[in-house]
């Protein structure tokens, strides 16, 4: 039977979830910043500052569009088109982030195949060596490897990147 969108969804979340959780323990122990690609309603900014709490989290996004109780304090936000924003983060913090979750797919291929084309330009610059990458669309970025996916996602729903060192 075809896959419905319901599944799909279920499945892209339990990718992301357990691709999250993979990433977090990835990270412990290993300094650098998270960032946030794509604050949406604020439900994978909750995980993160949950799941992260000792860490500073920079969340990107060209509107605020999230639950109230999820809204990213002002100085943690950077507001604006990603490619304008990555880019100043790359000033601001380069080579600097040991994770990165983008969650900037979209329902349309024309955004999505755009979208990963921009992140695998900019990415690399605000990655530190051997951060991770968790992402909603698959990226080709230099100097960086594809990861197989934890127990829990299934291939192709979710992509994991680790940078090179
Ligand atoms: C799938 S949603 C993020 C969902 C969110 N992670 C969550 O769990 O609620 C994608 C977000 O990317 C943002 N976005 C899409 N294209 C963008 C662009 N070119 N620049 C900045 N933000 C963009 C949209 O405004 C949207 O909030």
């Amino acid at each position: 039977m075809k896959l419905t969108r319901l599944d799909k969804l279920r499945l892209r979340l339990e990718a992301q979830n357990a691709c999250l959780g993979w990433a977090f323990e990835e990270i412990a122990g290993k300094p650098g910043l998270v960032f946030e690609l794509g604050l949406g309603h604020g439900r994978t900014y909750d995980h993160l500052r949950t799941h992260l709490p000792e860490r500073d989290i920079y969340v990107f996004d060209r509107e605020i569009d999230c639950y109230e109780d999820c809204t990213p304090p002002r100085d943690r936000m950077l507001l604006g088109n990603i490619d304008e924003t990555l880019q100043a983060a790359a000033e601001r913090f380069p080579k600097a982030a040991a994770l990165v979750h983008s969650d900037m797919g979209s329902y349309t291929e024309a955004h999505n195949s755009a979208m990963s084309a921009l992140l695998s330009r900019a990415l690399p610059a605000v990655l530190a060596p051997g951060a991770i990458v968790v992402s909603d669309l698959p990226l080709a970025m230099t100097g960086a490897t594809a990861l197989p996916l934890p127990t829990g996602a299934q291939e192709g729903r979710y992509f994991l990147y680790r940078a090179g060192v």
